[in-house]
């Protein structure tokens, strides 16, 4: 019966915030018919934003919606929300994060998980006091095929000795100084972070979850355009860093290689690039969105040849979907396969998911924030700093 309305557990979601990441999810749980064999859905009762005009297009277009609401508090009240989407600027995440928490619903939260270490902690601490509650972090790149079989590969010591790690996340339409300035830009709604704290989640996700935990950091951060339209015909100054490039040396228990992560807010020519290459004394591998199908790799044997080998992989997801293998696996499809694994581990819990790759966790967060404020100390200091915390 798996997969059939009847066998199905319904999730009733709560979304709070519904700009830019709040209509993706919309979108996810509408086309939920396209994965197969999965015993659970979400469904969206409740919707709600600071500002009438987001909800409205939630009324409209997701006619599950049965609520809707302009102060969060009163969604947190319905009792039949048994899990929330939280996707709202970074200074409200601590107050909003710790409040559902309480509330005892489930949460799926937005990076960087706290507006910094301090709020991060907050939120972390809230958890240890309900542990019946389910917590995880977005942060959808790692479900692309070509991520997957990183991973996979990764998860079979397929490297050999690692050589070199570098991953990243790199924007560009902030190239355009025209374009006007708003909460990302600015530090008390985005926090000191900047970039890292937009972007720095989805480039250490895959790291953390491999346990590749930098153990200091030298950190360089630009800002590249001093300020933009403020809307009002004047200019309004950008306060936040647009590009990071962090240079880490991580240990494990076995191995110790430097890796360097980049977060970008202005990269000319890349649109929306994650991407991953591990370098290693018997596996090479890489993959990037902007080939979205493709994987590279180059095994190599002691006096072997180096040939980098470029495959398109197929459309093989960690849960199954209706779409042929020989078509193409796009960001929504991510979104979407995000989104199951969160319900997944809803429904049925860690030990019993269909698959084992879980939601990045707030510890995963906490990671990153441990490396995001070493690397403002790094960056201000000119020195190498300690990650502590992580
Ligand atoms: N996973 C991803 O790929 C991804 C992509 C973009 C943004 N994000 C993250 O998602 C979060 C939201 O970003 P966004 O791009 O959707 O922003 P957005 O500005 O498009 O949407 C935020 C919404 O929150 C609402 N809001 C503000 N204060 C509120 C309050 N007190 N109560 C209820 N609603 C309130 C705003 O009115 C707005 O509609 C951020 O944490 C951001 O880092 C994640």
């Amino acid at each position: 019966m798996a997969g059939t309305e009847a066998a199905r557990k319904i999730i009733r979601f709560g979304v709070i915030g519904c700009g830019l990441m709040g209509k993706e999810f919309a979108s996810a749980a509408a086309r939920w018919c396209h994965l197969s064999d999965v015993n659970f859905e979400p469904r969206i009762i409740a919707a709600c934003d600071a500002n009438a005009s987001a909800t409205s297009w939630f009324e409209q277009a997701v006619p599950s919606v049965k609520y809707v609401y302009t102060d969060y508090k009163d969604l947190l009240e319905n009792p039949e929300v048994d899990a929330v989407y939280c996707a709202v600027p970074h200074h409200l995440h601590e107050r909003i994060y710790i409040d559902i928490i309480r509330a005892g619903k489930h949460l799926l939260g937005e990076k960087p998980f706290g507006i910094d270490q301090e709020a991060n902690r907050q939120i972390l601490s809230e958890m240890k006091a309900r542990p019946d509650v389910i917590v995880r972090s977005s942060s959808e790149f790692p479900f692309f095929p070509g991520a997957m079989q990183i991973t996979k590969w990764v998860n079979e010591g397929r490297f050999g000795r690692i050589i070199e790690v570098e991953a990243g996340f790199w924007h560009s339409s902030d190239l355009d100084p025209r374009k006007p300035i708003n909460w990302k830009r600015r530090i008390a709604t985005n926090g000191e972070y900047g970039c890292m704290g937009d972007l720095g989640l989805h480039v250490l996700h895959l790291p953390m979850r491999y346990g590749w935990h930098p153990r200091n950091v030298r950190a360089l951060l630009s800002k590249v355009v001093e300020e933009r339209p403020d809307g009002n015909g004047g200019m309004a100054p950008c306060e936040t860093w647009d590009n990071a490039i962090l240079a880490c040396d991580v240990r494990t228990a076995d191995q110790s290689f430097p890796m360097v992560l980049s977060t970008k807010r202005i990269a000319p020519g890349h649109a929306n690039t994650w991407f991953i290459r591990i370098q290693g004394t018997k596996l090479s591998a890489e993959f990037s969105t902007k080939n979205p199908k493709q994987v590279a790799s180059l095994p190599y044997e002691p006096g072997g040849s180096q040939a980098w080998h470029v495959a398109d992989v197929p459309y093989q997801s960690a849960y199954g979907t209706i779409t042929g293998g020989i078509f193409e696996f796009g960001f929504s499809d991510s979104i979407l396969q995000m989104w199951a694994a969160f319900c997944d581990e809803v429904a049925n819990g860690k030990d019993g998911m269909l698959q084992p790759f879980h939601c990045a966790t707030p510890e995963e967060a906490a990671g990153s924030h441990a490396l995001f404020t070493a690397a403002l100390e790094s960056h201000a200091t000119g020195q190498t700093v300690n990650v502590i915390g992580g």
